[in-house]
């Protein structure tokens, strides 16, 4: 099983009672600003999705962490690696993400996994290089993507929406957690 633990973080693969916090999570529109068109998603979506992410544990040996806080035992959000098969141009390669609930911004918990997440990346998956795709304008993940030494590689548009994207990378052989 893949668990990491990180000063005041457990990243662990998903639970069934995950879905209620992140359903409440994906509800709120100050989370969802920057992702995708910007809207919330339900409870039945969070249910796919959580089980999409599984899947893809299975299937890639990689995927997104649900990030609990070891203090509470709290679900603060997810962090972790994706395929980013919606932008084709950017591939073949390996993105990060994040996402937390509102009440868990600010107090470097996205920046702690992140890190965790680029050790496991090189360490784990021996993975030499990873990417993230952010929108432009979304500024706390830019000051994430800022803290972890990644730098821009390319801006371009969204193949959906349209709206600008802003595409990151790290070179993990010379990363410095
Ligand atoms: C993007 C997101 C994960 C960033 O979260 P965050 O809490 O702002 O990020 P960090 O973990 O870096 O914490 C930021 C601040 O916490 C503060 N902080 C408090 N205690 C801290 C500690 N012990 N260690 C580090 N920072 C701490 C710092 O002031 C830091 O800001 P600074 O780096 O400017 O000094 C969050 O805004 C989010 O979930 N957004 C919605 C989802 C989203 O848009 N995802 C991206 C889609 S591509």
């Amino acid at each position: 099983m893949t668990e990491i633990r990180t000063p005041r973080l457990l990243l662990r693969r998903w639970h069934d009672d995950d879905l209620v916090p992140m359903a409440d999570i994906n509800a709120d529109p100050r989370v969802m600003r920057w992702i995708d068109d910007g809207s919330v998603r339900d409870l039945d979506h969070t249910a796919e999705a959580i089980e999409r992410w599984e899947e893809e544990w299975d299937e890639e040996g990689f995927g997104l962490f649900a990030v609990e806080l070891l203090a509470s035992g709290e679900l603060a959000g997810f962090t972790g690696l994706y395929v980013p098969e919606f932008l084709p141009e950017v591939g073949p390669a390996v993105a990060i993400s994040w996402r937390l609930g509102s009440q868990f911004w600010g107090q470097g918990y996205a920046s702690e996994a992140a890190q965790a997440t680029l050790e496991f990346a090189l360490q784990d998956r021996g993975l030499d290089r990873v990417i993230s795709i952010s929108r432009a304008g979304d500024a706390a993940s830019e000051n994430v993507i800022r803290k972890l030494g990644m730098v821009l590689e390319r801006e371009t548009v969204h193949p959906v929406y349209g709206f600008p994207l802003r595409v990151h990378t790290i070179d993990l052989t010379e990363y410095q957690a």
